[in-house]
């Protein structure tokens, strides 16, 4: 019988056929052990001597080879997923060729070149599942509390947040540009739907080489009519905590796997903080600020010398090894270690202008990626940053009274230093109000004469705000970079494949 083997807990006992390919393969004398990876998991599988031809064919098999194997199911505590199978037949479909990613160290560069071969690898097929999790997470929140999902254009004639991030295409002669947010088009729809959600691609000509920014990203909308900022703040609070609790629920294994400590994200439990900019820019300038990251900078240097210590004892380890699988483990170890060094040395010496950028930070200016990570680590749980500085944010935002010169906007900040995963605002509902704003930022009202149209036809307060489904990803998984969260990345300097 067909299975798969996440189907095997089921079949103890039974005779069983798994379709899949070579993960890895070690040989004895008389015994071949396969890791069989089918897309559902991983399985060993034994094929001994008494069993002639077979035995034969296991011992061709190469790495990523694809076949069909039959055999019994049986229950093994030392086994990778608690069951292994005896095979009695070998079907093969392909001897692969060598395959270039092998179980030895590999640089991140090499690896995003082979992303096509590098997905089947156990790190990212448990990122992308985690991924499909969050993703469904979303739309179940959503539905469940009476959204309607709304597709909004991905080709759009205008700037929807900063026009210096478009990236334009040449639609019949006339500039259109990818759509940055579908924002615009979902303020449009509640006023048809009252709650309303667009999940898409976004894109962003981003000059940014960040471990935050990819150009093509997946971003979630809501957009709701009679909502103002409080409900908006709420809604998004619902949804992070309903995402956590999703991947909690079916990835505590994969989680440990990436290396994730659970810990912090089983503290993501309602209410956040709630803090202004105001608040925010006071505590990046106060003193009590400075020496708790100064703190913090002696205890990480201190970390890095203990790294290093390590990297030198593996170095010696690994030239005093006799083995060859002993020399490949340790490269491994090694690798990884030594790029871990290399982040934190990185890091270490940019941190002293940090804190200095943050101690002289001045009202009005946007946060910085820098800011948003001292903030965000100040904070055991994402935290909400409200009301900037109007100069700083898009036209589109609410004004405060006009006195404070703030908006009524958010940004959710992730634990860890990760930063901002959600951006948001009340919507500005007067339409001289609006008009003005678009002109002051240099933009053509006449571009945006169906987006103020709102405002003439039965305005309400309303508004919403966007979860980027890459940053989100990387802080659940506790990934270094977004470049991981997403099959395929679209970075600055990166098309291919
Ligand atoms: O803060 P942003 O630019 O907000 C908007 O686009 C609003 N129109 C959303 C709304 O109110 N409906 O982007 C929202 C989120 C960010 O918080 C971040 O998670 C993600 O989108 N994001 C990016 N993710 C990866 N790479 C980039 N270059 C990103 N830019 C934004
Ligand atoms: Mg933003």
């Amino acid at each position: 019988m067909n299975t798969t083997i996440s189907e095997l807990a089921r079949q103890d006992g039974k005779t069983v056929t798994l379709q899949g390919w070579v993960y890895s393969k070690r040989s004895g004398g008389k015994v071949v052990f396969l890791q069989l990876r089918d897309g559902t998991g991983i399985c060993q599988c034994i094929v001994e001597a008494k069993d002639g031809d077979i035995f034969e064919s296991a011992k061709d098999l190469t790495q990523e080879s694809s076949l069909r194997l039959t055999g019994v199911v049986r229950a093994d505590e030392r086994a990778p997923g608690g069951f292994e199978i005896a095979a009695t037949a070998l079907d093969v479909i392909q001897i692969a060729d060598e395959y270039p990613i092998s179980r030895k160290a590999h640089g991140i560069d090499f690896l995003m070149s082979n992303r096509h071969l590098w997905l089947r690898s156990r790190g990212p097929t448990i990122v992308l599942r985690i991924r499909h999790t969050i993703i469904k997470a979303i739309r179940d929140y959503f539905d469940a509390d009476g959204f309607t999902l709304v597709d909004t254009p991905v080709l759009t004639p205008g700037a929807g947040e900063d026009a210096q991030t478009l990236f334009e295409v040449d639609y019949f002669g006339e500039p259109v540009y990818l759509t940055q947010t579908g924002q615009l088009y979902l303020e449009c729809a509640a006023m048809a739907l009252r709650k309303v959600y667009c999940f898409g691609p976004t894109f962003r000509a981003e000059k940014s080489k960040t471990r935050r920014h990819l150009t093509e990203f997946w971003m979630v909308e809501p957009e709701v009519a009679f909502a103002e900022l409080d409900d908006i703040v709420d809604l998004a609070e619902g949804l992070i905590c309903a995402i956590v609790e999703a991947v909690l629920a079916r990835h505590e294994q994969d989680l440990l796997e990436l290396g994730r400590d659970l810990a912090p994200l089983r503290r993501v439990q309602a209410p956040f903080d709630r803090i202004t900019y105001t608040d925010a820019a006071e505590t990046l300038r106060s003193a009590e600020t400075r020496a708790l990251l100064e703190e913090e900078l002696e205890r990480d240097r201190a970390r890095l010398a203990e790294w290093e210590q390590t990297v030198a004892d593996l170095e010696r380890q690994h030239d005093e090894a006799k083995k060859a699988w002993q020399k490949d483990k340790l490269d491994v170890e090694l690798q990884h270690l030594r790029q871990d060094v290399q982040e934190l040395e990185r890091d270490l010496e940019s941190r002293p202008q940090h804190i200095e950028l943050a101690q002289n930070f001045a009202w009005g200016k946007d946060l910085g990626g820098s800011d948003e990570t001292i903030i965000s680590k100040l904070h055991a749980k994402p935290v909400f940053v409200t009301d900037y500085p109007r100069e700083a944010k898009a036209f589109y935002m609410k004004q405060s009274a006009e006195s404070a010169g703030t908006v009524r906007n958010m940004d959710l900040l992730a634990p860890d230093g990760y930063g901002e995963i959600i951006g948001g605002s009340q919507r500005e509902e007067q339409v001289d109000v609006l008009v003005r704003r678009i002109q002051e930022q240099g933009l053509d009202p006449a571009d945006y004469d169906w987006y103020v149209d709102l405002r003439k036809y039965g305005t309400v307060p309303h508004g919403g705000f966007g979860l980027g489904v890459e940053r989100t990803l990387s802080w659940i998984c506790g990934l270094k970079h977004v470049r991981e969260t997403i099959a395929f990345p679209r970075l600055m300097g990166r098309i291919y494949p």
